[in-house]
């Protein structure tokens, strides 16, 4: 049996171990997935708190009850555990950890470059990797595939890697890890192959693309797209106070167009922190900005105007 089918019967038969690498928005609602998908669940996290508190069946994610998390760790199916060496145990690892700004507004790649180092040193033979923080196209290929080859497994051959971008949107009721589609590119088809039959025995749809690039380039697309039209909707909200118009019932007769045009409202910034990332991650790769000013991010000019929009809203036309 080659590599690749003995780790895919592992995970047709449950019978995978998964890691999941950072247990906070992302990585314990993908940890708790991989549990009610019957898998063996070892999560990976640096905070000694968080550990401890999962382990005691608590949740410090609102998304997830902690009556889930009790479950999970009564029946012996999740550990959340700082000892790094469980890793080992492991047939596939996915890794969410943070990627914030650093104080020159750069993204903070330390957290990925640790877990990375982490996570190579307990990598063996038939062992999948994912990485699924939000990042820069080419991270997986620079960061993740050298360190793993310094261990002497080649890969495509006896490791598979692949990147995944998250895409949790936190707090929503409709969308969540199990029925928000997800996006897979290994690094050789055979990495996608072992990552999309993973992914896909857990969340009901997976989307394979052709590289770890294209799949980083997803996430930034989707960021963006959302940056710009939410600065976008920031700047006629400013217009329309200045004409005196009610910036919602534009919103709401545009959103009327059954093509071409998807409701952004205004608000006080683009929220999450992939998002805040993003823009930051373009100028690092780019080293340009291609606007002055970025009214996606600017509460002090949005909240006033969104104030009296909301009040003429809450008046009725
Ligand atoms: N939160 C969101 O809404 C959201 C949405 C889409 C994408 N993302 C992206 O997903 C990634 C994870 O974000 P998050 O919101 O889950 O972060 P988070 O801060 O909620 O959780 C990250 C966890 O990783 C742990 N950690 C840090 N370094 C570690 C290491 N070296 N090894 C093991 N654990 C480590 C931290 O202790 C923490 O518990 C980021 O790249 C983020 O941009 C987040």
């Amino acid at each position: 049996m080659t590599t690749v089918q003995d780790l895919r019967r592992k995970i047709d038969d449950r019978t995978a171990v998964a890691a999941v690498v950072g247990l906070g928005y992302v990585g314990l609602p993908l940890a708790m997935e991989l549990c009610e998908a019957g898998y063996r669940v070892i999560g990976y996290d640096v905070s000694e708190r968080v550990c401890a508190l999962l382990m005691r069946g608590e949740s410090h994610i609102q998304d997830i009850p902690a009556a889930q998390v009790a479950t999970h760790v009564r029946s012996g199916k999740f550990l959340a555990t700082t000892d790094a060496a469980r890793l080992g145990e492991a047939d596939t690892v996915s890794i969410a950890v943070p990627t914030p700004l650093a104080k020159t507004r750069d993204p903070d790649m330390s957290y990925v470059v640790s877990a990375s180092d982490t996570v190579a040193a307990h990598a063996h033979a038939g062992m999948l990797i994912v990485l699924e923080s939000t990042t820069y196209p080419g991270t997986t290929r620079e960061l993740l595939q050298p360190r793993l080859e310094a261990r002497g497994l080649t890969v495509g051959a006896d490791v598979f890697l692949a990147f995944s971008p998250e895409r949790v949107d936190p707090g929503n009721p409709v969308y969540h890890t199990k029925n928000t589609p997800k996006v897979v590119g290994g690094v050789t088809a055979a990495c996608t192959e072992v990552a999309t039959a993973f992914y896909r025995s857990t969340i009901d749809t997976v989307v394979p693309v052709s590289s770890p690039e294209a799949a980083e380039l997803v996430k930034l697309l989707e960021n963006t797209f959302r940056s710009v039209n939410i600065g976008l909707v920031n700047e006629m909200a400013i217009v329309c106070d200045r004409l005196g118009v009610d910036i919602w019932e534009v919103i709401d007769a545009a959103a009327t167009k059954p093509f071409g045009f998807m409701k952004f409202t205004p608000g006080p910034g683009i929220g999450g922190t992939a998002s805040r990332s993003t823009r930051i991650i373009w100028l690092g790769r780019c080293g340009r900005s291609t606007t002055r000013r970025d009214s996606s991010t600017s509460p002090a000019r949005s909240i006033p105007r969104c104030r009296t929009s909301l009040s003429r809203r809450s008046r009725g036309p």
